[in-house]
């Protein structure tokens, strides 16, 4: 039987009542659809963690600026429902817009210190509109486990914290990120990429190869690691850097002398895509 998606957040509680009642843990992976292999890794998990697994799909307003790509953001409903079918997911929430944030919502969530860096520099109100949305979520699916994906670094760092911060009963669990096996981060807004994009789009993960080996052979000088990086992705054919940074993986803070671990950060526009990918070197 294809999948039929909870659409409400009276019938989302009907079904986790139900699922409390019974003992069983319950995992949520958030997502705003156009699900490809990285989600379907987080879905996966869950799934073999936890008794059961709520896959959320709303492409979430609020943490869009009025200049992004909210209106073109991919929507493939019925391709995402198939996928999670084949993977035996039995529930998806799938909420209208009136549902997450009706008439009269006024409460958003000031998401953590950690959120004003990096992807706050550039997108200051994004990290407000993902706290809000995934504090939402967290507590509409009464989750005992939620999963996210390593590709979005700073966003697992701004959800820990906010679930620390504010005591939420929940545990987070943080997958891998799922590669091209040319080492192209999987991202759903890879489909704006036409093919000589696609390829330019590559030199994220090859600038993340690069430094990886630099830092392996010794490498400390954070400077010149970024000022290599900056070149590469340039030289690469990217349109514009946002950022490549040597940073600490838990503060942010960039470091002018490299030690262990750190994670190497970039975001990246290629043509009108802004692409961002990440690797912990330890
Ligand atoms: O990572 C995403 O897809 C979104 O930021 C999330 C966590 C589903 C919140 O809208």
């Amino acid at each position: 039987m294809p999948i039929q998606p909870i659409t409400t957040g009276a019938d989302l509680l009907t079904l986790t009542a139900h699922f409390k009642s019974n003992h069983q843990t319950i995992g949520v992976v958030p997502t705003m659809g156009a699900l490809h292999a990285g989600h379907l890794s987080l879905v996966g998990a869950s799934l073999g963690q936890c008794d059961q697994t709520i896959v959320t799909i709303f492409v979430n307003p609020k943490q869009f600026a009025a200049n992004e790509d909210l209106s073109q953001y991919p929507r493939p409903l019925e391709a995402d429902l198939a996928k999670l079918e084949s993977l035996g997911v039995q529930h998806v929430f799938v909420p209208a817009e009136g549902q997450m944030y009706p008439d009269g919502f006024s409460t958003s969530v000031l998401p953590p210190d950690v959120a004003g860096k990096l992807e706050g520099e550039f997108r200051p109100t994004h990290f407000q509109g993902v706290a809000t949305v995934v504090l939402k979520l967290l507590n509409m699916t009464r989750a005992d486990t939620a999963f996210f994906g390593q590709k979005d670094f700073q966003q697992v760092l701004v959800i820990q914290k906010m679930v620390a911060d504010l005591n939420v009963n929940v545990d987070i669990v943080v997958c891998d990120i799922v590669r091209e096996a040319d080492g192209l981060a999987l991202s759903s807004r890879n489909v704006y990429l036409c093919e000589q994009e696609r390829m330019i789009a590559l030199t994220l993960s090859k600038v993340l190869n690069h430094v990886e080996a630099l830092i392996g052979e010794g490498q400390t000088d954070g400077y010149e690691v970024v000022t290599e990086m900056r070149q590469m992705l340039i030289d690469g054919g990217v349109t514009s850097v946002d950022y490549a940074v040597i940073a600490d993986p838990q503060t942010l803070n960039t470091a002018e002398s490299i030690s262990l671990p750190v994670v190497a950060l970039i975001a990246a526009h290629v043509g009108k895509t802004r692409l961002i990918d990440n690797r912990i070197i330890k």
